[in-house]
């Protein structure tokens, strides 16, 4: 699961006492501390110590795990620095290099040497170097501080351990906060930035199945790609150079070709992005009653736009296919989110797990009104959600209003070093702007946009403009006006149209030019803590601050209710492993989910011609002639396997490991009827899917030809009978 950047809400999970059931497994666990899960990990079949897990003596699996961009994880597989990650996370690379000339993402792409292997400008992956509990520092630091200027004073001194943790040094080192704040960890990385794109099989594999089999299990997708790292001469990290090497790393994963069985260990290590397990009942209301429809209403709007345009050439499709693809894996996930969390009565469930806490926190003056002040911050903010929604997933949806709210916040500081900064990074972002432009699609979304928003918040909630564009040209049908007034923009703003932009850019524009662009004066009433401000009182801002200190409050309480058991923190971008096993399930009653699908199975989905379901030709080919190499077993070849590891967004791409710390699969997604996962893991249904590295192989050496990269592989095999 690719990390998506959008908000996504929070909960109340608990309680990791160990079932004896072999059920879905829950925990992301901090790698340095994972000698406390160590016995429970021996008993499900892991056979390493806790050093070969993490150590910063000794090369260990940390070390063969990366960062992959910040949004997806990947696996060091070579001595060679080869990296596999998923299909989906490298395909906004892959699309970069494809034109309908040279289109890599629909026909696929193996380089047969270094030399074809093709640079991927800001692409960047992280190593863990070590990691340090410094929560005694950061609460010194902050002792006596009031309660308004903690947060920023925590941001300074987290930043002044890091730069001190890593002087002298070529490491990075940033501080991220555990339990909403209730603990800290340094953390200090290698970041290498020169990382090639080194093969993708085409797009009708690593994404067969496309939206329609999204999030869904059984699946059939080879969602795999591979690149590798690059270093200078001392093999430290170094800028893009034709002169660099590819990076020798401590560690590298051995692939195992051996096959699985239901119930076999099985590891996930990576880096889950964010999950909410602590939401309450109150979050999760407001989640599935309002903000999440609305999030995909809006989505709906972009994703039809696109799509009629992607129809109707090539060039276009390959120009917007990535960003439509993000737009669209989270589209899905919030229909299925909202499902499951009403299927699974996560609300009552939550609420129930409230009554709970209240009486154990009775008595208790710290926390006795906690739940009671949850539900009254709630009911102040909820009048105001919608529209903070449509204002980050709409109105900011639309790129251009988006970089001329970048500039306009440059401005309202009044530094001439910030503006400067604002037009240099709208500069450097041209390129991409101009490839996912499209002027048709565009306007339609922003006409649709604006008219969505008039429809369905509260009239006394309208910001300004509207009022005003209504004096002005009100036609009784408002979709009418918005259109007239996108055509006034479209035709009068020199920050649309990719070449009106580039040659504004290029005059360098003053402070006074822009205040004169009717685009630039649109985007000003956008400024997200003006537009609240103006809308909303401090209705949102008052909500946050309450809430974070609700939820810090809320997990030290559970922290202290919990003591003596394990706990684990929600997921936050850093590294983390969930272990468990190999594991089928029921999706609903007489029904039960095989552990793995096969080839004969994609070959079932097989549809010629269509969009999300058709096949290469080299692949039916090779089917029907059962040519399987040596990846096959039982006269078929296995495609996917699913396990009940606990993974989100993020997670994408990461290793997936069996009791010997060999590669089994990579994790790609998560199963529809646990969508509410990030909010509250269920322990009957959720699974993680995953593709087989014997079809990854299969891909590669069969089909791609590929032989230099499977010579690279540290093939692990069955040991022949004796
Ligand atoms: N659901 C997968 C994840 O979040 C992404 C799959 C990408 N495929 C797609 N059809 N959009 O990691």
């Amino acid at each position: 699961m690719k990390k998506s950047n959008v908000f996504v809400a929070f909960f109340l999970g608990l309680a990791l006492i160990f079932s004896t059931v072999v059920k879905a497994d829950e925990g992301m666990w901090i790698p340095m501390l994972i000698g406390k899960n160590y016995e429970q990990m021996k008993k499900q079949g892991f056979k390493l110590t806790p050093e070969d897990l993490y150590s910063i003596n000794k090369a260990s699996l940390k070390d063969a795990v990366v960062s992959f961009g910040g949004f997806c994880t990947g696996e060091i597989v070579s001595k060679n620095g080869l990296i596999f990650t998923n299909h989906h996370c490298g395909y906004d690379a892959i699309a970069s290099y494809s034109t309908p000339q040279n289109n890599i993402l629909d026909n696929g792409f193996w380089a047969k040497s270094y030399s074809e292997e093709k640079p991927v400008p800001g692409l960047f992956v992280n190593f863990l170097v070590r990691m340090e509990d410094v929560t005694e520092k950061i609460n010194a630091a902050v002792k006596g501080i009031s309660e308004d200027q903690k947060a920023a004073r925590i941001d300074e001194v987290g930043k002044q351990i890091a730069s001190d943790a890593v002087k002298g040094t070529k490491y990075d080192g940033f501080v991220r906060d555990f339990y909403k704040g209730n603990q800290y960890f340094l953390y200090i990385f290698q970041k290498f930035t020169d990382i090639r794109l080194v093969g993708n099989p085409p797009q009708s594999i690593g994404k067969f199945g496309g939206d329609t089999d999204n999030w869904e299990w059984p699946r059939h997708t080879g969602d795999f790609s591979v690149f590798r790292v690059y270093a200078g001469q001392d093999n430290k990290p170094a800028g893009y150079s034709q002169a660099n090497k590819p990076y020798t790393p401590k560690k590298f994963l051995p692939v195992s070709v051996k096959g699985l069985k239901n119930g076999d260990f099985s590891m996930v290590y990576g880096f889950p992005g964010r999950t909410d397990r602590f939401l309450t009942s109150y979050g999760v209301k407001l989640a599935t009653g309002k903000v999440s429809p609305a999030i995909v209403k809006l989505r709906d709007i972009r994703l039809k736009a696109w799509k009629e345009e992607m129809d109707k050439d090539v060039a276009t499709r390959l120009n917007l296919s990535s960003t439509y693809a993000n737009i669209a894996n989270y589209w899905k996930y919030y229909i299925g989110q909202t499902e499951q969390l009403k299927r699974l009565k996560i609300y009552e469930q939550k609420q129930k797990a409230e009554t709970e806490f209240s009486s154990w926190a009775a008595g208790k003056p710290e926390y006795a009104q906690l739940t009671d002040e949850y539900r009254a911050a709630y009911a102040a903010y909820e009048p105001f959600a919608l529209e903070r929604t449509y204002i980050n997933e709409g109105f900011l949806a639309t790129a251009w209003v988006k970089q001329a709210v970048a500039l306009a916040l440059a401005v309202q500081k009044a530094d001439t070093a910030a503006f400067k900064a604002a037009k240099d990074k709208l500069a450097a972002s041209l390129p991409e702007y101009e490839e996912s432009y499209n002027a048709i699609a565009d306007k339609k979304i922003f006409v649709k946009i604006l008219a969505s928003f008039y429809n369905d918040i509260p009239k006394n909630q309208h910001p300004k403009f509207y009022t005003i564009l209504a004096q002005d040209n009100w036609q009784g049908n408002p979709e009418s006006t918005f259109r007239k007034f996108a055509d006034h923009l479209w035709d009068n703003s020199k920050l649309i149209r990719p070449d009106k932009l580039k040659a504004f850019m290029a005059s360098d524009p003053s402070v006074k030019d822009l205040e004169n662009d009717p685009g630039y004066q649109y985007a000003v009433n956008l400024i997200p803590a003006d537009f609240i401000k103006i809308n909303m009182g401090s209705a949102v801002t008052d909500f946050d601050n309450k809430k974070a200190a609700l939820d810090k409050l809320y997990l030290k309480a559970l922290l202290e209710k919990n003591k003596g058991k394990l706990m684990y923190p929600d997921a936050n971008s850093t590294m983390r492993i969930t272990y468990g096993n190999v594991q089928n399930y029921s999706p609903k009653d007489g029904i039960t989910y095989n552990i793995v699908t096969t080839i004969d199975g994609v070959m079932q989905k097989y549809v010629p011609g269509d969009a999300e379901f058709d096949l290469p030709k080299n692949f039916i080919d090779a089917y029907n002639a059962r040519n399987f190499g040596q990846y096959g077993q039982n006269g078929t070849l296995v495609v996917n396997f699913i396990s009940n590891n606990d993974i989100t967004g993020g997670n994408s791409g990461s290793p997936v490991i069996n009791g010997k710390g060999e590669l089994i699969g990579l994790a790609f997604d998560g199963n529809w009827e646990a969508m509410s996962g990030d909010i509250a893991f269920d322990k009957q249904y959720k699974r993680t899917i995953c593709v087989d590295t014997r079809y990854v192989l299969w891909c590669i050496d069969v089909l791609g030809g590929a032989k230099n990269i499977i010579a690279e592989l540290d093939l692990r095999k069955d040991v022949p009978a004796k």
